[in-house]
């Protein structure tokens, strides 16, 4: 899609449809809808005196102009009260304003960013707006093949100011927002992709596309470097597939030489059938998305990248299959991992955290700074927090605390889960140092007290995206099927990792 920013007034654009906001409790209509109103002979007022639309959060009224304006169609969107105006809401509001015109058949539409007097900035609104359009708008249709061009798309998004300096900030915003939103595309677009088009081979082939162009560094690794490493943990659950299991490392080098890095470690199993331990049929297509933590990093070395933001990131990504094969890794075998800690299988279907565990060795040679992992790493998560909330476990109140600050800014919502000592009583094991799976109460925690065993001395953080890797239903601007959450999450993050350190 096209968004550019164009000097003038709404009345004046080129597009056929335009957009308005309005708030709920605002008797009149504010900012650009208030100008447009008067342009169009009081049209979008009348909205509001006969009853037809209330202005509720999100909900939309289409308007035909008549030949008044330039534009054929005004599509009022609901923004909610002015006093919890925010945001996510105008995140919501574009998407569902954009939404509405695709489903009208127009492929552009402009809009103002005044909406009277309000408390965000106006870079906030522009990159939220721009967001919204975007996200929303996400579809994923590589294999659809008949009828294709009933495929709606929206292609233009023009962004209408008149004052010379506010064109500056909003193109700039823009830019960021439209980088950002390409790289959750990019995201998602891995994870709504099936295992047998998505194996570790060609997560890693797409890890290398994404370094392509950019400044980013990649080195994949196959068996035979894991072996020599001593990588039996990640080895073990490769062992039941036959298709290769790969390391993917990506560097991004935007901060000074001597800084250390922040290193993200991602979950990369591209399909997870439980292995031995076989989920049940029903729903295991899901596991598809198994390597949504995988996916969320190559979307953030992408942004990174593109924003040139001035931070050393290292993206690390365990990447196989799980699956019962003849040589599969079995309940009750002991591994013997990287760090040269023993681990008991108790079951094969917990194995994000033993690839995890020695990708986490491995992260050690880069003297992370930080250590920062995403996983779809247990149904314990989803039970506790749904499919809105990832679960945020970690050893630092300061790291977590910035990870809260970019979960405020983004939208994508976190809640700590406790790591209480008492629970490591649960994953040691009769006859190895530890074991795989701690019995399901407190399923998250356990999961993440048995990470935290592999995590050197530096502030960790342990991010479990079970629940909203993949969701069931529609969101206001993620529409249902694969998120891609985390990447705008751990962008905004390292957006503000230089200021106050
Ligand atoms: N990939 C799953 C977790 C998962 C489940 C993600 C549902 C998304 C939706 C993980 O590998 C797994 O199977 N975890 C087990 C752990 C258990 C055996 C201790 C689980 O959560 O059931
Ligand atoms: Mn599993
Ligand atoms: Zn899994």
């Amino acid at each position: 899609m096209k968004i550019t920013v164009h000097k003038g007034e709404l009345r004046n654009s080129s597009t056929r449809a335009v957009v308005v906001g309005h708030f709920e409790d605002s008797k009149v209509l504010v900012g650009a809808a208030s100008t447009l109103d008067k342009n169009c002979n009081g049209l979008i007022g009348e909205l509001l005196k006969d009853g037809t639309y209330e202005g509720k959060l999100f909900e939309t009224a289409v308007v035909n102009t008549k030949g008044l304006i330039k534009p054929e169609r005004v599509v009022v969107v609901g923004l909610g009260k002015k006093g919890e105006f925010d945001p996510e809401k105008l995140r919501g509001a574009y998407s569902k304003a954009a939404r509405t015109i695709r489903d009208l058949h127009i492929t552009g539409f402009s809009s103002s960013l005044d909406f009277g007097k309000i408390k965000l900035t106006l870079d906030t609104v522009a990159e939220s707006a721009v967001e919204g359009v975007l996200l929303g708008l996400y579809q994923f249709t590589r294999f659809k093949t008949i009828d294709r061009y009933q495929i709606r798309t929206v292609d233009e998004f023009i962004i209408m100011e008149t004052d010379d300096e506010s064109i500056n900030v909003i193109e700039t915003a823009a830019k960021t927002a439209e980088n950002i939103s390409n790289a959750v595309y990019y995201s998602r677009d891995l994870v709504a992709t099936p295992s047998n088009e998505m194996t570790p081979t060609i997560l890693a082939d797409r890890a290398r596309q994404v370094a392509r162009k950019r400044n980013i560094k990649v080195t994949v690794m196959g068996e035979p470097f894991m072996k020599r490493l001593g990588m039996n943990a990640l080895l073990s659950v490769a062992r039941g597939s036959n298709e290769p299991p790969k390391l993917i490392a990506m560097e991004y080098n935007g901060g000074k030489k001597s800084e250390k890095p922040v290193v993200l470690v991602g979950k990369g199993i591209t399909f997870d059938s439980g292995g031995i331990s076989i989920k049940p049929a029903e729903r295991m297509e899901e596991m598809k998305s198994d390597m949504a933590g995988g996916s969320a990093v190559i979307g953030i070395m992408m942004a990174i990248a593109d924003l040139r933001l001035p931070v050393n990131v290292v993206g690390i990504i365990p990447a196989t299959e799980n699956l019962p094969g003849g040589r599969a890794y079995k309940p009750g075998d002991v591994l013997q991992s990287m760090s040269g800690k023993t681990i008991e299988v108790i079951s094969t279907d917990a194995e994000g955290r033993l690839i995890l565990a020695d990708a986490f060795s491995y992260a050690e040679k880069y003297n992370p700074k930080v250590l920062i992992d995403m996983a779809t790493l247990t149904g314990a998560c989803i039970i506790a927090l749904g499919d809105l909330i990832v679960g945020m476990m970690g050893t630092d109140e300061e790291l977590k605390g910035r990870i809260r600050e970019a979960s405020e800014a983004t939208g994508e919502r976190v809640w700590e889960l406790p790591l209480p000592e008492e629970y490591n009583e649960l994953i040691k094991s009769d006859v190895a140092d530890f074991k795989n799976t701690g019995g399901r109460p407190g399923g998250a925690i356990t999961a993440a007290l048995f990470l935290q065993k592999f995590v050197g001395d530096y502030p960790w953080v342990h991010l479990d995206i079970a629940g909203p890797a993949l969701l069931a239903k529609d969101r206001p601007y993620i529409p249902k099927g694969a998120s891609g959450v985390g990447v705008r999450l751990m962008v905004a993050f390292l957006r503000k990792w230089k200021i106050k350190k």
